[in-house]
């Protein structure tokens, strides 16, 4: 991984800190590119101060570090941050993952700047593209960036299905911006929530067409079916195995946990999670998560700078340490070039279109000068930006990095140093009674000028039409 010049110097002094390779994908698995051994996540989902509280535990070492000590405790090598504020310099946090043989698993939004449910079009638009690409600017530089989720439950029930077509725009536009910017091909996937209605379909469609770039490269699920001392039989992991046979890309468990148990969590699933029982299908898992929250799915329960461990930590720690991963290559599948058929449009079922949107013309600035200046919590609300690609004022970063332009990695433009994003969180992700789940679920206060959008979105209108509407509204005011 590369560090600020700083920060490099600093560590010629301790260069025997090995760095990590970055892991790719071959097949359905995930590879060690240094030792060219299998990949499986072991790992828990990182969002201390919870979905209501959302703050950048990465943006701020005095947090990362308090907690990495508890990471390697117990023994894991990937953790997943559901939103950060790009704005912030993440070198020193990516720096102690690294030297802690931990790997990253980014989702890419935040709670404002996301593709909404409400109005999925809408929100997928070149302020939305800018701060998505920005987040890819700061963190394709670290090479234990293990991958890019695009989105986390966007679908979230069987009415929800439409908003795949622009989480998929999005997959499309973020691999495409990777390789335009030069950077290396790390995996950009989806996180799915666990829909009885859909889950087959949503996998297939994340995974389907002919464009390889509109493909994920990874498919998370979060599968709270394992509850208790359970069985492979008995939780339905085993029907899970079954449904994603011979699914071309790596899938994980983006979250599991049940916490549905009197006590504590036994945590007996790691033992079948990295068995061959599942490892030709699944790649292993990160469990919902680290801190104690509102929800208790917590591990440990955090107070300033002191954490203590619940009993779900030591019975994690202990599952994970006496279970090995299985042997050689578990059992993965090569065929890489079988991936899935596009489901059918159904009315009321699947809604997604296997025609995806063009991508907003005004982003295609970014893909030659990288997408400027990050604004991290000044991104504002996106979800309603739709009208806003005509008049799109791109904003020069002199900082912006890419690998073609070996540009030098800076602490950002981190003048405000308030992290998170405020109010509820696109990756809250818990499954069952949490209140607020999934991206995009937050309804800003819409505009004059949104409410005109959503009227004329609904009626089958165009955003230009809305901007000059909301034009002259402005006008005559
Ligand atoms: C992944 O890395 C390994 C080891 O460096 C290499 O042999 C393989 O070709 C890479 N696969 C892809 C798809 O880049
Ligand atoms: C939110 O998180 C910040 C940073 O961890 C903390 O200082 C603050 O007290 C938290 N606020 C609430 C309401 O919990
Ligand atoms: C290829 O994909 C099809 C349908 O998705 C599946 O039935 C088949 O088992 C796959 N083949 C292999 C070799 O994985
Ligand atoms: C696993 O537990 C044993 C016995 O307590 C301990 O000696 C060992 O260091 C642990 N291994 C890991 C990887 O934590
Ligand atoms: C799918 O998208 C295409 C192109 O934007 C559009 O013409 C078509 O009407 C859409 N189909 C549905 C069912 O929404």
């Amino acid at each position: 991984m590369k560090f600020s010049t700083i920060s490099a110097l600093a560590s010629l002094t301790s260069l025997v800190t090995a760095a990590l390779p970055p892991i790719n994908v071959t097949g359905n698995a995930f590879w060690n590119t240094e030792t060219g051994d299998r990949f499986y996540i072991r790992g828990v989902d990182y969002q201390p101060g919870g979905s209501s509280n959302l703050t950048d535990p990465l943006g701020d070492e005095s947090i990362c570090k308090r907690d990495i000590e508890y990471f390697k405790e117990l023994g894991i090598n990937t953790i997943r941050v559901y939103s950060i504020d790009n704005e912030q310099s993440h070198d020193a946090c990516m720096e102690a993952l690294d030297d802690a043989g931990i790997y990253l698993i980014l989702d890419v939004n935040t709670p404002k700047a996301s593709i909404s449910r409400a109005s999925a079009k809408c929100s997928y638009n070149v302020k939305y593209l800018q701060n998505v690409f920005a987040t890819i600017d700061e963190f394709a530089q670290y090479d234990n960036v293990l991958g890019f989720f695009a989105g986390n439950e966007v679908i979230n029930d069987d009415k929800s299905t439409a908003t795949a077509t622009y989480v998929k725009a999005t997959v499309r536009d973020m691999k495409k911006y990777l390789k335009a910017r030069g950077f290396r091909a790390i995996p950009v996937g989806y996180s799915a929530a666990d829909v009885d209605e859909n889950r087959l379909q949503a996998a297939e469609y994340f995974n389907c067409g002919d464009d390889e770039d509109a493909r994920i490269d990874m498919f998370g699920v979060n599968d709270y079916s394992w509850c208790g001392d359970s069985s492979f039989q008995q939780s339905g992991y085993k029907e899970k195995v079954t449904l994603y046979a011979g699914y071309s890309v790596p899938i994980f468990l983006s979250e599991f946990g049940c916490n549905e148990v009197p006590g504590s969590r036994p945590f007996t699933e790691i033992e079948s999670i990295y068995s061959t029982d599942m490892s030709g299908v699944f790649s292993g898992g990160l469990v919902y998560e680290y801190s104690q929250e509102d929800n208790n799915y917590g591990l440990v329960d955090i107070d300033g700078d002191s954490v203590t461990k619940r009993d779900d930590f030591n019975n994690l720690a202990e599952q994970y340490n006496k279970t090995k991963n299985p042997e050689g290559n578990g059992g993965f599948n090569s065929q890489s070039s079988n991936y899935s058929e596009c489901p059918d449009f159904e009315d009321g079922k699947w809604e997604a279109n296997n025609t995806l949107p063009d991508m907003p013309s005004a982003a295609s600035v970014f893909f030659e000068s990288g997408a400027g200046k990050p604004l991290g919590t000044n991104a504002g609300d996106t979800q309603w930006a739709c009208g806003d690609d005509d008049d799109f004022k791109f904003s020069s970063d002199s900082t912006t990095r890419s690998a073609t332009t070996g540009g030098s990695q800076s602490s950002g433009s981190s003048g405000s140093s308030s992290s998170g994003s405020g109010s509820s969180a696109s990756g809250s992700g818990s499954s069952e009674s949490s209140s607020s789940r999934g991206s995009g679920s937050n309804l800003a206060i819409p505009t004059v000028f949104n409410i005109a959008y959503l009227i004329l979105d609904n009626f089958g209108g165009i955003c230009l039409l809305t901007f000059v509407l909301a034009s002259v509204i402005a006008i005559t005011v």
